[in-house]
Formats: structure tokens, sequence, C-alpha cells
């Protein structure tokens, strides 16, 4: 079944305004019923959980329920794979922290040089320990991360190997399946930046295999929050972030120092119900996960429709130079950059903002990718960014605006 536009924009009110919002990989619009998530926590169950009253169990309660709502979002095994937290910033930070009396000098860390800073800083950090840290760097010429390239890099020593599922600057969905299981087959673990990834597909970390994963619901309709999901043996061994008499195997708790934010936690499971709702359209006897699946499935479908007007717009002018894969059914999301002949794509995206039309430009903190292609000069790229919830007329609206800007 095709994606029901009426009904998902009636589920997002910002979008009753004037704006053709573009810029969702920085930050997307929230979910009515997120909102009224939180302020239904806030209002009536704003005390401390672990207390033995009656209101305090049900904070409790509104939060583990919301915890089992991710791990079904993720496929997770267990909600305690599921730690929470205020960014994907801050929570592969405290990955890193958590992974200290793990790692020894000499070991070995792999991350690449297209990734988000999130996933690169944090581990790059630990060379203050003596880790060694080793570069899968992309191929400039097709802006793709070849596998080929990573093999070389393994050695005995490699423990961990940091890698996007999506970049947020090229739009490319990375083989996660195939990474984690060459990481494995190595003897060592993968950790995954899905922030660019998880507005647009179901995310299925056992199906996937793979270690750790995080992204952040600010940008998958939800609030600023984030997740991490990690397999609970791995979470067991890691360091513990909070008190000393949070044991090793206080999982996730020992990984959410000062406790987890209850009310946007509560709110991220606004977005879950939304997915089985809207998946509910097109597979109404499944089970929840499978009614994810079905909703990503139409998201999919809409987001390449739509990815692809832009698109071929851009293929057809001569000025225009697309910085990814060119073609929307070529494993990409509509995250979508280019850069225009001797123009400044700063000056580019604010002659769109009188438009009312939200584009950005920049290097998105990918500024290893941006340097690696040259393409930092005249403010980065312009990057347009969809999500499910743009129509076809808004993109039109936003191809109106380029040509009388460009
Ligand atoms: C791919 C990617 N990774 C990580 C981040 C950082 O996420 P957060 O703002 O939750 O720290 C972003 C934010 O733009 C991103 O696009």
């Amino acid at each position: 079944m095709s994606l029901d536009l009426d009904f998902v924009r009636s589920q997002f009110p910002a979008l009753a305004g004037e704006w053709a919002f573009f810029d969702n990989a920085g930050g997307s619009q929230i979910l009515k019923r997120s909102v009224e998530r939180i302020s239904d926590f806030l209002l009536t169950r704003n005390v401390q959980t672990g207390g033995s009253y009656d209101v305090s169990i049900k904070a409790r309660e509104a939060v583990e329920d919301s915890r089992r709502a991710v791990a079904t979002l993720v496929n997770a095994a267990r909600p305690e794979e599921i730690v929470m937290g205020p960014s994907t910033t801050a929570l592969l930070q405290n990955l890193a922290r958590a992974m200290a009396s793990q790692l020894s000098a000499g070991d070995e860390i792999i991350v690449t040089n297209a990734d988000h800073e999130s996933n690169i800083g944090p581990w790059v950090g630990l060379e203050k320990m003596g880790v060694v840290i080793n570069t899968w760097k992309v191929n400039t010429e097709t802006f793709e991360l070849d596998i080929d390239d990573l093999l070389p890099l393994f050695s005995p020593r490699t423990k961990l190997v940091c890698v996007t599922h999506v970049s947020n600057l090229l739009g490319t969905i990375n083989p996660v399946a195939e990474i984690a299981r060459i990481v494995h087959e190595h003897g060592a673990r993968i950790c995954v930046d899905a922030v660019a990834y998880a507005p647009h597909g179901a995310v299925d970390v056992t199906g996937w295999d793979v270690d750790y994963y995080a992204f952040s619901f600010y940008k998958v309709f939800g609030p600023h929050h984030a997740v991490l999901y990690g397999k609970y043996e791995h979470l067991l061994e890691l360091d513990t972030l909070y008190h000393y008499f949070y044991g090793k195997d206080k999982v996730p708790q020992k990984l959410e120092p000062g406790n987890v934010n209850y009310e946007l936690s509560c709110g991220a499971a606004g977005m879950v119900d939304y997915l089985i709702e809207l998946g509910g359209k097109s597979d109404a006897s499944g089970s929840d996960r499978a009614k994810i699946v079905a909703a990503f499935t139409d998201i999919t479908a809409h987001e390449k429709l739509i990815g692809e007007r832009l698109l071929s717009y851009l293929r057809d002018r001569n000025d225009c130079r697309i910085i990814g894969r060119t073609s929307a059914s070529d494993g990409r999301v509509p995250t979508i950059s280019f850069k225009v002949d001797g123009r400044d794509s700063g000056e580019i995206a604010k002659s769109i903002d009188p438009y009312k039309v939200a584009v950005r430009f920049g290097d998105f903190h990918a500024r290893r990718l941006a340097e690696a292609l040259d393409i930092t000069a005249n403010g980065g790229v312009v990057r347009v960014s969809m999500a499910h919830y743009n129509s076809l007329t808004e993109v039109d609206k936003l191809i109106a605006a380029l040509d009388e800007v460009l």
C-alpha cells in the first residue's frame, strides 16, 4: 500500500504552517503524540522513580514501558539492551569511557573518515591511553566506503570498528550486516552510528548482529533524546558510569548516570506508537514489529519518489554536482547534498529562506569527510534532507525556488 500522506502530515502539527522543512537530518518535526506523552508524564507522574508509593511506581512503569517500546523499534532481544541519554554524541562518548578497562595500549580501533564526528572523536580520544586508531577512508572518486579498503586495516589487536549506517552528508546506506559479519570474523565488535538511517528504515539490531547501535530520537520525529543499543553481554562488561555501588550487572542503569530523562523517554515511545499505527494501515494483522517494518516499507517507497524528483532535477542541470549516489533507487536515503559551480552554498541556502523552504549548508560535522572530498570551500554543500512527511508539492516548491536563485 502507498503511504497515507494525509494521515502522516496530520500527525505533525508543525506541518500545517507555511514552511517546507528540508532540514530533517538536522532535526525532524515532532509528533503530536510525543508531545502529549511528555506533557502527560510531567502533569501526572512527575516524581522520582524507585519510591514505594503509587505515583512513583506508575512513573517507573511509564519509563520502562518506553524502554520496551524502543526495544521493539530496534528489534532488541530485551529492554535492558536499551540505554537512553541526551544525544548520540553523549552516548558514544559515554560508551568510549565505559570501555576503558577493556582496552590496553596497543589495542586497535578502526574508524571511518565518512562518519559524523560523534562516532570518530570519542574513539580518537582513546589514543591518549595508547589505543591505535586506523582509518577506513572513503573512495574520493566514488564517495563509497569500499570493503576492500577495510580488510587490510584489521590486525589481531583490532577490538572495534566504528562506522556510520548512513552518511549524513552523502546519504549512502552502508551494508551494516555485511560489515558486522566481517568485523566478527576478525574477532572485533562493531559500533554503528545510525542517526542518519533511523528516520528512513526499520532498524534490526538482532538481524544485522551489530554490537552497538546509536541514534537520536529528535531526528526520528521524537524529542531531543537518544538511544544506544548494546548487546546485553557487552553492556555487562562495560564499566559503570554511575556511583560505585552501581555494579557491573546493573544494566542499563549503570550507563545512565543521574538517571534517564523520564519525560523524554516517554515522548520517544510516541514514535513507536505512530509507526505501529502507520504500519497497521498496510499490515493490519501483523505483530507490532511487523507493523513497524510495514510502515518503513511504505516510507521508503514514498521517499524514493520525492528523492528522485529532486535528484533528477539536479542531474538535468549542468551546473550542479551531486555529492553522493545520483539515483534514489541506488541504496541511498533522500539526504541529498550538492554543490553549484561558482556559487557559495551558504548564499544559495540563504537566498532560498524567503521562499519558506528550509535547507541547510555546511559540512554537518562530517568535517573529515568534507575535507577528504575537498568540498569545504564556498560554504560546503547545500543539503536537502527529506523526511517521509515531505510531499511532492513541497519538493516542487523547492525546485521552483532553486530555479529562481540559481
Ligand atoms: C550522522 C550523525 N551522527 C551523529 C549526530 C549527532 O547526534 P546528536 O545531536 O544526537 O549528538 C548527528 C547529528 O546531526 C548525525 O547527523
